[in-house]
């Protein structure tokens, strides 16, 4: 049995069992209507403490499952997911001035993107309904990780993707055995295909923010990161941003240890879009509280969203936590992948060093003071597309004959 009570509209408060929704208010419809989970948080406290982690050596983001929507804990999968290292950099503290800066690396998780928090909790809602197949749409990495939890509990799975997502993430997920339906479109294309194909044949939609439960995994971040830091969170968490669905869930990760009485104070969330695709940056300069759909292009490509789907809670985490919103070239998220190679050891794909490049910016611009503390999030592996990282890269190798004088010449030359 989970601690889950409700779950509540994000536009119109409307309350439901569990049982009696799966997706979105149909009051509100898909894109105001995502819900948010509510727990009756006595009960967690009394499950889940500080002290009890400190004692607790499961080292997934299963050491929180009290604060997790899971009533049958058979479903779980047995993949190690979570409890990533955050790394303390130096090096960037110093380049940006600030009091300190932490990379919390997501790429470290089974199928290398942060989606694996996400996915896990999804797969065992899908099993616990009663799924007989499950679908989703993805850039790429939603579906890949998905589909690793579904071939393990033997769930059939329909995946749609652009067409143009990335060869290794394609791969991922027909390794995995997947059926994969790529759309001669946008991801928003194939988002909607995948929601008619949901309704159609009954199978579970594991689609970011129609499914409520996925922004509950994507939390045990954030309830990571205040872990890792002696349950001081920092002063700000710099978050890539495609629907928003990261970006939600980890405000509501550390607004539930602030709620638990885990951490006194809570971090400014700060979104990191990349320009092409940076529909929630410029609603968050209109003050608005939902955005206007745009022609999404930028080689971020796990990032690269018309219409964010998780847009309504995204822009009130921006606003409830004191952060905002950023939008960065894709010249500037080539520049922090690189700055992420070359000083923190991590390869990242595009999306997911775009968060480096939304802190690169705040600093440039002299928007961070002396003392401040920033996690960073880096959400994907570099090598799921090798062809975007490729774009960070200015050098080439050295050709030589079987020959140490030629090695010497050309090292000469160089
Ligand atoms: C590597 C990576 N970073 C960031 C994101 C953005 O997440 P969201 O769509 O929840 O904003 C994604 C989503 O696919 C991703 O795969
Ligand atoms: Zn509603």
């Amino acid at each position: 049995m989970s601690h889950v009570t409700h779950l509540i509209c994000s536009t119109c408060n409307r309350r439901f069992s569990p049982d009696e929704i799966d997706y979105t208010c149909p009051d509100c419809g898909p894109i105001r209507g995502t819900l948010t989970v509510k727990y009756d948080y006595d009960a967690v406290g009394r499950d889940l403490s500080r002290e009890a982690l400190a004692r607790n050596r499961e080292a997934t983001h299963w050491r929180y499952r009290p604060l997790l929507p899971v009533e049958r804990a058979e479903f779980i999968q047995p993949l190690a997911v979570g409890w990533t290292p955050l790394y303390r950099n130096d090096f960037f503290r110093d380049h940006f001035s600030m009091g300190a800066v932490w990379i919390k690396d997501d790429s470290r998780n089974p199928t290398a993107s942060l989606k694996d928090r996400a996915s896990s909790v999804g797969v065992v809602k899908a099993m616990e309904k009663g799924a007989m197949a499950v679908t989703a749409a993805s850039t790429g990495n939603a579906a890949s990780s998905l589909s690793a939890f579904t071939a393990l509990a033997g769930l059939p799975t329909y995946i749609f993707v652009p067409e143009d997502a990335p060869r290794a993430k394609l791969v991922q997920l027909l390794l995995f055995g997947a059926h994969v339906i790529k759309v001669r479109g946008t991801y928003d294309d194939a988002f909607d295909l995948c929601w008619q194909a949901a309704e159609k044949w009954g199978w579970y939609n594991r689609s970011t923010a129609v499914n409520p439960y996925l922004g509950e995994g994507k939390k045990t971040a954030a309830l990571e990161i205040c872990e890792q830091l002696d349950w001081q969170a920092p002063d700000y968490v710099f978050v890539p941003v495609g629907d928003g669905c990261i970006f939600q869930g980890m405000w509501k990760g550390f607004q539930d240890a602030h709620r638990l009485g885990w951490i006194e104070r809570l971090p400014k969330m700060i979104g990191v879009q990349a320009e092409g695709s940076g529909a929630l940056a410029r609603a968050w300069e209109r003050s608005a509280e939902t955005a206007e759909p745009v022609e999404a292009k930028t080689f971020a490509d796990s990032i690269s969203v018309g219409l964010p789907r998780d847009q309504v809670k995204a822009l009130r985490a921006a606003r409830e936590s004191g952060g905002g919103f950023v939008a960065v070239s894709d010249e500037e998220i080539a520049a922090a992948l690189a700055l992420l190679a070359r000083h923190a050891g991590i390869m990242a794909e595009p999306a997911g060093a775009t968060g480096l490049a939304g802190l690169r910016k705040l600093a440039e611009q002299g928007r961070l003071r002396a003392s401040d503390t920033a996690v960073v999030m880096v959400t994907g592996h570099g090598l799921k597309d090798i062809d975007g990282v490729k774009r960070a890269i200015h050098r080439e190798a050295i050709v030589v004959e079987k020959a140490l004088e030629d090695v010497e010449a050309k090292l000469k030359r160089k």
